[in-house]
């Protein structure tokens, strides 16, 4: 392995990365959430700060221990999640690989929804903020800002939508569709950017990590 000042590229340089599901409260004891184990955006943070990055690890609620060397942030809810992203700016690089809830409640009931003769309660949802489309339409935009897509089909041309509609600088897209994805250790992504896709074979989720990190740190240089 490399040692000195090439082992650390992203040495001196600040990252935000978002990761796991996030919860919307509909009363004190249900939740509306994603399905989401964190693993990949953990793995990511950990990348990072192996590189040498100051890192930020903004996380839902997930069951996962904070990689060694990484600020941990915790949050529940969407707009605690922008909050703790635009406290922890300026950043060279931001990563949302959190499953962001596109929606929560227009109102959390202050005590426990009970059953009555009324039947099932309505809920009114309302749209939650875009945590990566902000970041990358920020004044104090990160140099780098990469966002995840994770698609049933059709996934590079939903990729390429995306990156144009957030504003974002790469889209890393997987195919959920593939058993074993969600909650697995293994991922096959494609990298999409301005200039192109660059599709990878299905890697454990730490080793997508590692080469997306490089890849970040080659940007950079
Ligand atoms: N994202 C975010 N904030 C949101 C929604 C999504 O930061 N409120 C980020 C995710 O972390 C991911 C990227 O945006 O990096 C794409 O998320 P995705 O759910 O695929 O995109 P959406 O714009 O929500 O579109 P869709 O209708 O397909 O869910
Ligand atoms: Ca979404």
């Amino acid at each position: 392995a490399l040692e000195g000042p090439a082992a650390r590229p992203l040495a001196g340089k600040r990252a935000i990365v978002t990761a796991g599901p996030t919860a919307e409260p509909i009363d004190p004891v249900r939740l509306l959430t994603n399905r989401s184990s964190g693993k990949q955006g953990f793995a990511i943070a950990k990348a990072l700060a192996d590189l040498g990055a100051e890192v930020t690890l903004v996380a839902g609620p997930v069951a996962l221990a904070t990689p060694v060397g990484v600020r941990r942030v915790d949050v529940e809810t969407a707009r605690e999640m922008l909050a703790a992203c635009e406290a922890a700016l300026p950043a060279d690089i931001a990563v949302c690989v959190a499953a962001v809830s596109d929606w929560r409640p227009e109102t959390e009931a202050g005590s426990k929804m009970k059953k009555g003769a009324d039947g099932p309660p309505a809920i009114t949802l309302v749209e939650n903020p875009d945590i990566l489309a902000t970041l990358s339409r920020s004044d104090r935009r990160p140099k780098l800002v990469v966002g995840f897509a994770a698609e049933t089909n059709d996934v590079e041309d939903y990729a390429k939508a995306k990156l144009a509609r957030k504003g974002c600088d790469w889209i890393v897209a997987n195919d959920v569709s593939v058993a074993g994805t969600m909650g697995g250790d293994d991922n096959a992504v494609a990298i999409v950017t301005a200039a192109g896709i660059e599709r990878w074979e299905r890697t454990p989720k730490s080793e997508v990590a590692r080469k997306l990190a490089e890849r970040m740190a080659r940007a950079l240089s």
